[in-house]
């Protein structure tokens, strides 16, 4: 089959032939039609999880995926071939991902049968980010009227996130360069706080940096504080600035491991460093919305598997990547 490798951590993915795995006892066979890239997928090329799971080289990597059941091993009730299905697949050892034509995984892995109404690439664009997006909201206990400060809303985990808050009824501030605004508003945010660098005058081509911080323009538009800060990107200085912005009692959480040296506990402040741990049941909710209608799947680019190296650990999401296979 053709699979997406890397030969060593830190190697450079390339396109190359593997033998196709077959489903076993207990196991699916899934023919994969697209795969979600999440920036984990570069952490995990880079050793993330050496020494805490085992690796087998060449490591084929992506953990998001969506394709047809094609064959089903002993013992299995829940699926059958031909079921499209979608999943979040991390499963030791690693090395068998879904940048790939097959994967092979246990029935009882994070996996849902797609609706019809809901395509392959946009189910595959959902696991990592969306059910992120979900437990975050859930962890937050979002009420209607709460402002909510997202950063880092522009790309994968964000676009789902500022819709899900949204629904929630909360009003949602979020960073965006000026070329994304009107996505924002568009997915529900309230207020866009442009962050990076901002253009001069009429010129398309001049540009300066934003004269202002996320948290200084945050703290002159909304004086009273933020009710829920979710911070997707900034590093601990940055996380610790923005949660000034929370008012007593407030939460705020950070996906990317910036609570360390932030005092929210002394201020009453629920949350710090978020890891998410939503499932099947998540999973299944999220394509529920989808099929409805209430959440949109914002893909930003849909290359063919063999692009993968040139988005693998790319800056600049406006939404998802999804590799088509
Ligand atoms: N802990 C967990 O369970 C968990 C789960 C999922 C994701 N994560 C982490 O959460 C983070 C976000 O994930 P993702 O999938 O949404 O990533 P993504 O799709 O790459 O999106 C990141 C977005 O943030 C923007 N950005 C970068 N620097 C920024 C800044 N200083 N201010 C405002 N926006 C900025 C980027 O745009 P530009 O590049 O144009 O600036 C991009 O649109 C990643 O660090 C990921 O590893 C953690």
């Amino acid at each position: 089959m053709r699979a997406i490798v890397v030969r060593e951590f830190g190697g450079r993915a390339e396109v190359t032939e593997m033998p196709t795995p077959e489903a076993g006892p207990g196991t699916l066979q899934i023919q994969l039609d697209a795969a979600g890239v999440n920036p984990f997928d570069k952490r995990l090329i880079d050793g993330f999880l050496d020494g805490k799971l085992p690796h087998e080289f060449p490591m084929i990597p992506g953990v998001d995926g969506a394709g047809v059941i094609s064959s089903v091993g002993a013992g299995i009730e829940d699926f059958g071939v031909g079921d499209r299905v979608v999943g979040k697949f991390l499963i030791p050892p690693v090395g068998h991902g879904t940048f790939a034509e097959y994967i092979v995984v246990p029935a009882a892995s994070i996996i849902a049968k797609v609706p019809d109404s809901v395509t392959s690439i946009q189910a595959a664009a959902l696991p990592t980010a969306g059910i992120t997006a979900l437990d975050l909201v859930h962890a937050a206990r979002l009420t209607a009227g709460q402002r909510v400060l997202v950063v880092g809303a522009s790309g994968g985990v964000g676009s789902y996130l500022v819709q899900l808050a949204a629904l929630a009824g909360a009003h949602v501030i979020a960073t965006a360069r000026p070329d994304d605004t009107d996505r924002m508003i568009r997915l529900g945010a309230a207020e866009v706080v442009d962050y990076g660098r901002i253009p001069v005058g009429d010129s398309p081509t001049r540009e300066q940096s934003s004269p202002l911080s996320v948290a200084d323009s945050v703290r002159m538009s909304t004086p009273g504080g933020v009710d829920v800060l979710f911070d997707l990107v900034s590093d601990p200085a940055g996380f610790g600035a923005n949660a000034e912005l929370v008012r007593d009692g407030g939460a705020a959480y950070t996906t990317a491991g910036s609570a360390g040296g932030a005092d929210l506990k002394g201020r009453g402040i629920r949350g710090g460093d978020f890891e998410s741990s939503g499932g099947a049941p998540e999973l299944r909710e999220l394509l529920r919305d989808v099929g409805n209608g209430d959440l949109v799947v914002p893909i930003d680019a849909t290359p063919p598997l063999e692009g993968a190296p040139d988005v693998i650990g790319a800056s600049g999401a406006r939404g998802k990547t999804v590799l088509v296979i």
